[in-house]
């Protein structure tokens, strides 16, 4: 198919840029339902030649092959730094076409023991002139068994075998499952997905289950990071923090993850602060930010996930961390690079922006390699490199 004909950034601009301008008109949630529907029946049928050349199409489109981008991270092989931020495919239904749209890595969830419908809708709100989303899901998902057969259904196992793709899974704990019981709900979930996939990521940060937060507390995380050691040998484990922890709290969660050898940590997860946006009122309620319940994320975050990200860095180098929060653009990718995240994600700024972001993004890091006289990103990680122009 000749991308004269076929530009799915194109398709993406002229059908949803109009959408995503507006906070009220086509719900987020249903927006993104649709889209995911799409491509998983796609995902199934890629042999299919109209299927399979669209998906070609997509990757000359977004695709950039370079190996200054390749890195090895905790015996993982990275074709690049850059993955799609866990829930937007909370059930891994198209998790082997991720890499289509050129990212480096997915991570998939997050999933719980049990399948849940999550909060009342509606609970994703667009804030468009602000780059920024809310959102209180609350784990929506249909449990650990249905991702198990959705990534079977995909041959996933195949695809990772043959380093064509690289997923991690994001555990969480299921509603109705007591603080006292969480472990069992973890290991459930783990035991059954950790054959398939590459790494292996606790959340204990979304602010949407009652009390998941605080399973951050050193006490309960140790205890819960020990049993699942227990089980998880071989596969990398990473948990995710709240970007509302004092550096107080992160740096006891540094000490326990360097203990018990964890190797490392995805900051971070949706606020629960309103990051300057307290008086701003959502159209569909008419309230106000601080009056409505539910994390933020985008643009709004980037500054705070940044620092965040750089106070561990500072604190312990042998952490490996993976940098999320407000990613938007190249400079900002190259900035969090430069804090100390071998790895980044996006999922705010990859709505707003568009499929076109994976690419400038990675394009904008070679370019920057390229102006310091580097060789290869993983030798800008930390850096403190400025962003030149
Ligand atoms: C609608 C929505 C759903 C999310 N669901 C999850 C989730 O299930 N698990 C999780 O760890 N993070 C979840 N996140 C958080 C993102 O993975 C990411 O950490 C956060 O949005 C900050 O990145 P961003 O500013 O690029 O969006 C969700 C974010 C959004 C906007």
């Amino acid at each position: 198919m000749n991308n004269e004909f076929f530009s799915f950034a194109k398709i993406y601009e002229n059908l949803f840029n109009p959408i995503l301008k507006n906070d009220n008109g086509v719900d987020a949630e249903s927006l993104t339902n649709f889209s995911l529907k799409l491509l998983s029946y796609c995902s199934k049928r890629r042999d299919w030649p109209l299927i399979s050349n669209v998906f070609e199409s997509i990757k000359e489109d977004l695709c950039i092959k370079d190996k200054r981008l390749n890195q090895e991270i905790c015996g993982i092989h990275f074709i690049n730094p850059l993955g799609l931020a866990a829930g937007f495919d909370k059930n891994g239904i198209a998790a082997n076409t991720w890499q289509d749209f050129g990212f480096g890595f997915s991570e998939v969830g997050t999933i719980t023991k049990f399948s849940q419908p999550g909060n009342p809708k509606p609970r994703l709100f667009r804030l468009a002139k602000e780059q920024a989303a809310l959102n209180r899901m609350g784990f929506n998902n249909d449990g650990a068994d249905a991702l198990l057969r959705n990534l079977k259904s995909q041959n996933i196992y195949k695809y990772q075998k043959e380093k064509k793709i690289c997923t991690g899974i994001n555990f969480g704990k299921s509603q109705k499952t007591p603080l006292e019981e969480a472990k069992e709900d973890y290991i459930y979930s783990m035991k059954l997905l950790l054959p398939y996939c590459n790494y292996a990521v606790i959340n204990v940060s979304s602010p949407n289950t009652k009390d998941l937060r605080k399973l951050q507390d050193p006490g309960l995380l140790r205890e819960l990071i020990r049993e699942i050691k227990v089980i998880s040998k071989f596969t990398p484990l990473f948990v995710k923090i709240a970007p509302d922890l004092s550096f107080k709290e992160i740096d006891e969660i540094c000490q326990l993850i360097n203990d018990e050898k964890v190797d490392g940590i995805i900051a971070t997860n949706t606020s629960l602060d309103r990051l300057g946006l307290e008086e701003r009122v959502l159209p569909e309620s008419g309230l106000k930010l601080s009056d409505e319940r539910g994390g933020l994320s985008g643009k709004p975050l980037q500054f705070k996930a940044n620092k965040i990200l750089n106070h561990i860095h500072k604190l312990d180098k042998d952490i490996v961390l993976i940098g999320v929060g407000g990613i938007d653009s190249p400079k900002a990718a190259w900035e969090r690079i430069c804090s100390g995240a071998s790895l980044i994600q996006i999922y705010t700024g990859w709505i707003y922006k568009g499929p076109n972001l994976v690419p400038d993004i990675l394009q904008g890091i070679l370019n920057q390699l390229d102006l310091h006289g580097i060789t290869n990103v993983r030798d800008a990680v930390g850096s403190g490199l400025e962003w030149k122009e």
